[in-house]
């Protein structure tokens, strides 16, 4: 069943989580229920660069755990999602464009290509920013569903690679796992004031 928990509640319940059930298994239907809100999550011209490897085999998740300096969560957690991201989703840009009006098409696709093509940083920028909000829409689902989660990036990422077969010019974002909590996360150890990162306007000056 999937709970009715309000979108605030959840970024305040988020937290990450280590310990995970080993036994409980998420159903298709659940995964396929997360990863259709992950494919909701807002990309740049609409170019959906990110690309989801959702882990569940066991000899899978063991080779990521043994690629993660064996952190538990990674083979403990129900799902082991690696959120990478497609460098060339720049291009072919129509397909993100074929269901709009004419006009709006026909304004926005020509302007996807010359935006990214050839600026290799924009493009990795792109996919970081891309992944991430995605995260954090799975992260958030998966807390709606009953589901606890833990971003990861203490892994190696081209062991990682090689495990999921990472194709050339994609690259790896971050992991994500989720499952049922053992364990609750530690209370927050040290969150910055308000005052400290928020600023109305502009930065301070000194
Ligand atoms: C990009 C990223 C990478 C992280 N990598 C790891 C990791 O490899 N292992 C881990 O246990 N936690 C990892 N974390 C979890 C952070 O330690 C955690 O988000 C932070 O301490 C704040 O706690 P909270 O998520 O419970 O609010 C990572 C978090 C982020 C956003």
């Amino acid at each position: 069943m999937v709970s009715a928990m309000e979108t605030l509640t959840a970024i305040r319940e988020r937290r990450s989580v280590k310990y995970f059930d080993p036994d409980h298994a998420m159903s298709e239907a659940e995964i396929r229920q997360l990863l259709e809100a992950a494919l909701c999550s807002p990309t740049s011209f609409n170019m959906q660069n990110w690309r989801f490897i959702a882990v569940t085999d066991p000899d899978k998740k063991a080779a990521l755990r043994a690629a993660a300096w064996n952190q538990a969560q990674v083979s403990e957690a129900s799902l082991t999602l690696l959120i990478c991201a497609n460098l060339d989703a720049h291009q072919n840009a129509g397909r993100y464009w074929k269901d709009a009006p004419d006009p709006v098409r026909e304004v926005i696709v020509p302007m996807i290509e010359p935006f990214y093509g050839d600026k290799a940083e924009l493009q990795r920028d792109e996919a970081m920013r891309s992944t991430g909000i995605a995260a954090q829409t799975i992260m958030l689902a998966a807390k709606a569903m009953g589901y606890d989660s833990c971003p990861m990036i203490g892994f190696d990422p081209s062991k990682a690679a090689e495990i999921i077969d990472l194709p050339e010019r994609h690259i790896m974002a971050l992991m994500v796992t989720i499952g049922k909590a053992l364990k609750p996360a530690n209370p927050r150890p040290g969150q910055l004031p308000y005052e400290a990162v928020v600023h109305r306007d502009s930065f301070p000056r000194p």
